[in-house]
């Protein structure tokens, strides 16, 4: 990257004058009149290039990426393995649509996901080319599986804008606003958030509501276990404000699941491909899913999404299901290269970054009054901010001033649910890296606190 960059780590950030630039603000006014206004900018950073966790800007200004493209660059941005996997295959074949014809990188990927796919147990993948596809093969194969109409999905989670994974999505009034009506047979139960427990409860001496509520109240009125295909849940909530649910939660819910002929669906699109010091978050909480849904992370960038199932359940015919650029050949190869390198060393620094971290994240509750929560897994770190500790108030407007330092500082963070900072590094980031994002988000919040 830059050659302006004498004297000055190449790893840390570096802002030559203040942010946004001339050409920046060139391309954001360019921006402004041609691209649709649902688009929603927290900042105005317009990348030029990137390399492993750092971006630098169309001015030259060098950012540290503590969003990695919001949770999808694993590997970084652009590691020469990927890159290296992208033009090999790009000069060899870029499409023949896996849908009509035979690939071996198809096949090979598919192998690669069923083989690391929690449970052991056999396996069959449908690629799309997003997270929303990836969930409206899950949505369509959970009802043709069972022949059961209903869906239960949780309040808070997000999965993807397609009127089906919209559908099933309770994380913003803005993203379904206007957009209705809905699919018919989506019921939505509270997420298991013990910061703001729906029933008033503590972590330690709860019951598990959350379950009991879908148990006793669901079954018996609008959701009877004979007519609900699935439930869909997101192991970690990502967009809600990554929120981390109890183990006894995932134990309730796939008894639940498992007593009643019900499939249990894990969204995995921001959770999964090593982000949580697992390949799988599922996994820190022993959920084994009938059906899974991949995308963001699993390719480093190059679109792709997949929908992984239970090999018997995937018993739909031929035209049932397909997606004409799903699991293009350029794309299958950047994603087995990334599984290698996660496989390699990235899941691991995954999870030993996130331990630094959140170590020393442990006591900003506090030394910060508007520090409400922390919490996470591996490199899936969320700060919720609020008013008061004792009403737990939220303070979106201190968030986004947060965020908004810590741009103007090199340091790219983004929010997640109604005031939590986001912390979606690359796996790849290193400890100096983790200490210039705590020092920039301690100084912060001191200024917002002030
Ligand atoms: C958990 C989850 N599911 C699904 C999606 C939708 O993915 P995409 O934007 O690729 O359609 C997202 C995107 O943020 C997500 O976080």
């Amino acid at each position: 990257m830059g050659n302006t960059m004498e004297q000055v780590r190449p790893d840390l950030p570096h802002l030559t004058g203040p942010v946004p630039g001339p050409r920046a603000r060139a391309i954001i006014e360019r921006d402004a009149c041609v691209i649709s206004p649902s688009y929603a900018r927290c900042y105005p950073l317009a990348a030029e290039r990137g390399e492993g966790a750092m971006i630098e800007d169309a001015d030259g200004n060098r950012f540290l990426d503590f969003n990695a493209g919001i949770a999808v660059v694993a590997t970084g941005h652009c590691h020469p393995r990927v890159v290296e996997a992208v033009q090999r295959q790009a000069a060899r074949l870029i499409h023949m649509s896996g849908t009509d014809f035979y690939y071996e990188s198809l096949v090979a990927l598919a192998e690669k996901l069923a083989a690391i796919a929690p449970g052991g147990i056999p396996r069959r993948v449908s690629f799309g080319n997003s997270g929303a596809e990836a969930i409206e093969g899950c949505l369509k194969l959970a009802r043709y599986s069972t022949g059961r109409p209903n869906i239960i999905a949780f309040l808070g989670c997000f999965h993807g804008r397609t009127m089906g994974a919209l559908s099933l999505t309770a994380s913003k009034a803005v993203q379904r606003t206007g957009f209705g009506p809905m699919l018919p047979g989506v019921i939505h139960a509270p997420y298991p958030n013990c910061y703001r427990c729906a029933f008033g409860k503590e972590p330690q001496s709860c019951a598990v509501e959350c379950v009991k509520y879908i148990e006793n109240s669901l079954f018996h009125t609008i959701a009877p276990p004979r007519e609900t295909a699935a439930v869909f849940i997101e192991p970690v909530q990502g967009e809600g404000g990554y929120i981390v649910p109890p183990k006894k939660f995932f134990d309730e819910l796939v008894r639940l699941c498992r007593q009643n002929d019900i499939l249990l669906v894990t969204d995995e699109v921001q959770c999964g491909m090593g982000r949580t010091g697992k390949m799988w978050a599922s996994e820190h909480f022993d959920a084994v899913p009938d059906i899974f849904a991949v995308a963001k992370g699993i390719a480093s960038g190059m679109p792709l999404g997949a929908t992984v199932a239970r090999a018997g359940l995937m018993n739909w015919p031929p035209g049932a299901h397909a997606s004409t650029f799903g699991g293009n050949p350029v794309s299958c190869e950047a994603a087995l290269a990334t599984i290698a390198l996660l496989e390699e060393d990235l899941v691991e620094n995954a999870a030993r970054m996130g331990a630094y971290m959140m170590a020393r994240l442990r006591d900003w509750p506090a030394r910060f009054p508007i520090v409400g929560d922390v919490r996470g897994l591996g490199l899936m770190i969320g700060i919720e901010l609020v008013r008061d500790q004792r009403t737990k108030e939220p303070a979106p407007d201190l968030r986004d001033r947060v965020v908004s330092m810590a741009f103007e500082r090199g340091l790219l963070v983004l929010g997640a649910g109604a005031s939590t900072i986001r912390l979606s590094p690359p796996l790849v980031i290193t400890r100096d890296q983790c200490d210039f994002a705590m020092e920039t988000l301690e100084d912060c919040l001191k200024a917002a606190n002030a």
